[in-house]
């Protein structure tokens, strides 16, 4: 009975040894799940439950889910065309994602709950960011954030993301890639925004936004 057993063994051993020494886990045939996704790939950067501790990183929590979906896409290149979104390092995250996975991945980070983290910045500099965000800048031309990404910062589903608590670095950066046009996946809504916008108003906006709830 044990020799026919381990002959048994020893035969589905040498069958799974080629598969085996392709994927070096053996043990795990099966799709990764969107929790193993998340865990075993994107907690590094964003952490596990998408509160990133990095702020060059930007957090996922509360994200609306079609939002991040979308950039998960745009990230990707295709066969024809280079990603309509620029990172190379989000574009090699995704590289290996399927449709079913992005989507899926949209609908985990928007269930976490978002913990955002303190806020330093001045007092004034913050005052002057809140009443850009709120008023925009009439005197140069500048829309108030607001009207597309809410008084309290929470988006509009499915077109405008959630922005409250964002990372102060991550927001001016990707305000600065927009306005050089390096960011260019939305059609250059955010270019008209930002063209009028002083640097100032720029860093003092990302810090009220970082502040918001
Ligand atoms: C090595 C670090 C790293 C890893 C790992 C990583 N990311 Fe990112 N991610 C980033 C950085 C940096 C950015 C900002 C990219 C930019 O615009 O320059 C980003 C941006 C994003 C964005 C855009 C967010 C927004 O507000 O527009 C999404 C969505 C995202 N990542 C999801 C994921 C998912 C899902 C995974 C796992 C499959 C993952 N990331 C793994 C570093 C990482
Ligand atoms: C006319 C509508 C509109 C206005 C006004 C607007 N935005 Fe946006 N914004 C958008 C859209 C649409 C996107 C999503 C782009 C995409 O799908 O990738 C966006 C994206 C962003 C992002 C990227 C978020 C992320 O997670 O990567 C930031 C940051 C941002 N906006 C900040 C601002 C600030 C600050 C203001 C005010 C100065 C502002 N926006 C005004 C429409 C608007």
């Amino acid at each position: 009975m044990k020799i026919i057993k381990n002959t048994v063994m020893l035969i589905a051993l040498a069958l799974a040894a080629p598969i085996s020494a392709e994927t070096s886990d053996s043990s795990n045939t099966a799709p990764a799940t969107v929790e193993e996704i998340a865990s075993g790939i994107c907690a590094g950067c964003h952490n596990a439950d998408g509160n990133s501790v990095i702020p060059m990183n930007p957090s996922l929590a509360g994200q609306h889910a079609e939002y991040i979906t979308k950039q998960l896409i745009d990230f990707k290149a295709t066969e024809s065309a280079p990603p309509k979104r620029n990172s190379p390092v989000m574009s090699s995250m995704v590289a290996a994602l399927s449709a079913e996975d992005m989507k899926k991945l949209g609908e985990y980070y928007a269930k976490q709950k978002a913990t955002p983290s303190q806020a330093i910045a001045d007092e004034d500099v913050i005052k002057m960011g809140k009443i850009l965000y709120h008023g925009g800048n009439l005197e140069s031309g500048v829309p108030a954030c607001a009207s597309c990404h809410g008084p309290n910062g929470s988006g509009i589903p499915p077109h405008y993301p959630r922005l409250a608590g964002q990372h102060a670095e991550y927001t001016l950066t990707q305000l600065n890639l927009f306005n050089a046009g390096d960011r260019a996946n939305d059609n250059g809504v955010m270019l008209k925004v930002l063209t009028r916008m002083s640097a100032q108003e720029k860093r003092a906006v990302s810090a009220y936004i970082a502040t918001m709830r």
